[in-house]
């Protein structure tokens, strides 16, 4: 196992934010967490990470437990993208990769070979201010792809970008995990997304965040996107999961 969960609960004072989540995620497994606002989607992906501390139960990413080595099990991909202003869309996305000790030279050409495909190229040099919600987001992403930690934990990846790049990515990614497996932990808030990328979709419920529904998805990561996505068996899951998520929001 990847990354597990046992009776994970967390509080922010009086909130409790996470309450006894049971969460297994296998190696090369990919799980969506779904769910409404607030209910702890973006805190369980801090404590997986190691950026958050937990207030009771037990974690272990790559079977280890200290916050400093999960965090350095995991790519973290925050909400909110965190480029750096004063680096180039090229320096931001080679970041993860200087960070394991690479060269400058050699990690802008790694990164760089990545942004005619992210929908970046000639944007190398623009700085993040100069690029749209949609792009930056893009950059965030290239960085933690290239960053080559066993774990992805992506919050919200493609959440600024429109239908069209959206599910233009989503195959992107698809199609990146088919090539190379890796371990991910997704947060969405699209329960199409969530079905189509991932194997599994957990659903949590609010105040306090739990746990109430997992579904497996019946195509993941299928080639053609359109045609899984409209396939009788992944409907009938689709309509299973917004049940589970109407009746934890309401
Ligand atoms: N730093 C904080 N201090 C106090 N409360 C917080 C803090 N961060 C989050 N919360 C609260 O904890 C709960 C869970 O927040 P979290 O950001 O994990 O939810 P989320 O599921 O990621 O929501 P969203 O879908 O809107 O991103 C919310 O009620 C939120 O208001
Ligand atoms: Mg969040």
């Amino acid at each position: 196992m990847s990354v597990v969960a046992r009776d994970l609960s967390h509080s922010y004072g009086e909130l409790r934010s996470l309450e006894r989540i049971d969460l297994a995620v296998g190696d090369d497994e990919v799980v969506a967490l779904v769910g409404p606002s607030g209910c702890g989607k973006s805190t369980l992906l801090e404590i997986v990470c190691g950026l958050r501390d937990h207030s009771a139960g037990e974690i272990a990413v790559e079977g280890d437990t200290g916050a400093a080595a999960r965090l350095s099990h995991c790519a973290y991909m925050p909400q909110k993208d965190l480029l750096l202003p004063w680096f180039s869309a090229l320096d931001n996305a080679s970041l993860a990769l200087r960070n394991r000790g690479v060269g400058k030279a050699a990690a802008r050409v790694e990164a760089g070979a990545l942004f005619e495909r992210f929908g970046l190229a000639g944007f190398e040099g623009s700085s993040p201010q100069e690029l749209s919600g949609g792009m930056r987001q893009r950059v965030a992403f290239l960085r933690t792809l290239v960053a080559g930690k066993p774990v992805l934990a992506l919050d919200e990846p493609f959440a600024a970008l429109d239908a069209i790049s959206r599910g233009e990515m989503q195959e992107w990614l698809a199609g990146a995990l088919r090539a190379e497996a890796r371990t991910v932990l997704l947060v969405s808030h699209d329960i199409e997304e969530a079905l189509y990328l991932a194997d599994r979709v957990v659903v949590l419920a609010a105040r306090p965040g739990r746990i109430v529904a997992e579904l497996q998805a019946p195509h993941p990561r299928a080639e053609d996107r359109d045609h899984a996505v409209t396939d009788p068996a992944f409907v009938a899951v689709r309509e299973k999961a917004l049940v589970a998520l109407r009746e934890g929001t309401g």
